[in-house]
């Protein structure tokens, strides 16, 4: 016999940062984060799973290319939904397949990912979260969703928070084992439901850093991140939840601009400095900040992660959309002339 589930999750942008571990192996994020949940239409991962007696070993196939399993992250993802599994009652057979414990049984695991992995879109976010709720689903495991976004945080430090739409706070909290450390929804997609966000790929070509090595060079070497992890996010994520729950767009779109330029900064910060934004990262940043200035009030807000892509959000996107890319220079659709080559539309949910 064998049993197989397909589950999808969407990735999410983080308007709060989280940069810098605190265990590496246990990826204990040393700040709180918070998320927008992107709407499962886009930038979405598939994950099918499959555990059967014939297996002889765990083996996984990224976009149908065999990869290697022997990274911990996997591993550790894959031990602790197995320390979760319960015996599974197969619905057209009526028999009892016995999981508990997963004994000898080994799984498969094809997770399929239709955008650029390692260009700062974060894969790992979706991809992690993706592959922990399949095999959950497929161990028939009971935990609720906070004890799913521990494991998938073993995973990736991100992947925590796409187990929830809307609003999600990946919060770090006490415990040396990091059982606390889960993800937390604010809001749910319904609660602000015109914010747009708009994906800029910038360059779709894979970041020198990856966010790992990135961050723990940050950690090591940036006197910048102890002063933001412990002066500067706290009041943050506060002010932050604030602004989500009251739906006040100039103030959520301060704070994620605010949050996404002292990320970088810390980068700069680091030895030897790292460089995620391109001259076309910056020059969104300067329409974004050119435009809001001449509002008088934030109207649309800029986000970029390990990577040059960068994330535009809006409300009242219908009068502003058109008129934003006009006064960028920048085409709408974009066309050869830029080298913004491509974009992705997409309501959060
Ligand atoms: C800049 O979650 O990709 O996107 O935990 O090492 O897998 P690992 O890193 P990852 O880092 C994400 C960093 C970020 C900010 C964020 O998503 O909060």
């Amino acid at each position: 016999w064998v049993l197989t589930v397909t589950a999808q999750t969407p990735t999410n942008i983080a308007v709060i940062k989280y940069w810098g571990k605190g265990d590496e192996d246990l990826i204990l994020p040393i700040n709180d984060s918070i998320s927008v949940t992107l709407d499962p239409d886009h930038l979405c991962t598939t994950t099918s799973v499959a555990v059967s007696p014939a297996f002889t070993h765990d083996r996984m196939w990224l976009n149908g290319k065999e990869v290697s399993l022997s990274g911990g992250r996997f591993q550790n993802c894959l031990r602790e939904v197995r320390s979760c599994a319960n015996d599974v009652e197969d619905e057209k057979e009526g028999v009892l397949k016995s999981l508990k414990g997963l004994g000898d049984l080994h799984v498969h695991m094809c997770p399929t990912i239709d955008f650029p992995t390692a260009a700062g879109l974060a894969s790992s976010a979706a991809g992690l979260a993706c592959l922990v709720f399949s095999l959950a689903k497929l161990m028939n495991v009971k935990e609720d969703h906070s004890r799913l976004s521990a494991i998938a945080r073993q995973g990736s430090g991100s992947a925590c928070r796409s187990l929830y739409g809307g609003f999600v706070n990946g919060s770090f909290l006490k415990e040396e084992n990091g059982s606390d450390s889960i993800a937390v929804q604010l809001a749910d997609e319904k609660h602000w439901d015109d914010l747009v966000i708009i994906i800029a790929v910038v360059s779709s070509r894979q970041k020198e850093t990856s966010s790992t090595s990135g961050m723990r060079e940050t950690v090591e070497t940036s006197m910048l991140l102890q002063h933001r992890a412990k002066e500067v996010v706290p009041e943050r994520i506060i002010q932050m939840e604030e602004a989500i729950k009251n739906r006040d767009f100039p103030a959520f779109a301060r704070l994620t601009c605010a949050d996404s330029n002292q990320f970088h900064a810390v980068c700069l910060d680091t030895l030897p400095p790292i460089f995620y934004m391109n001259d076309t990262s910056h020059r969104i940043i300067s329409c974004v900040e050119k435009w809001n200035c001449s509002e008088g009030t934030p109207q649309v807000a800029y986000t970029f992660d390990a990577g040059p892509k960068c994330r535009i959000n809006f409300t009242q996107t219908e009068k502003l959309l058109p008129n934003f890319f006009k006064g960028c220079s920048f085409h709408f659709p974009p066309n050869s002339d830029t080298d913004l080559n491509s974009y992705v539309i997409g309501d959060q949910t």
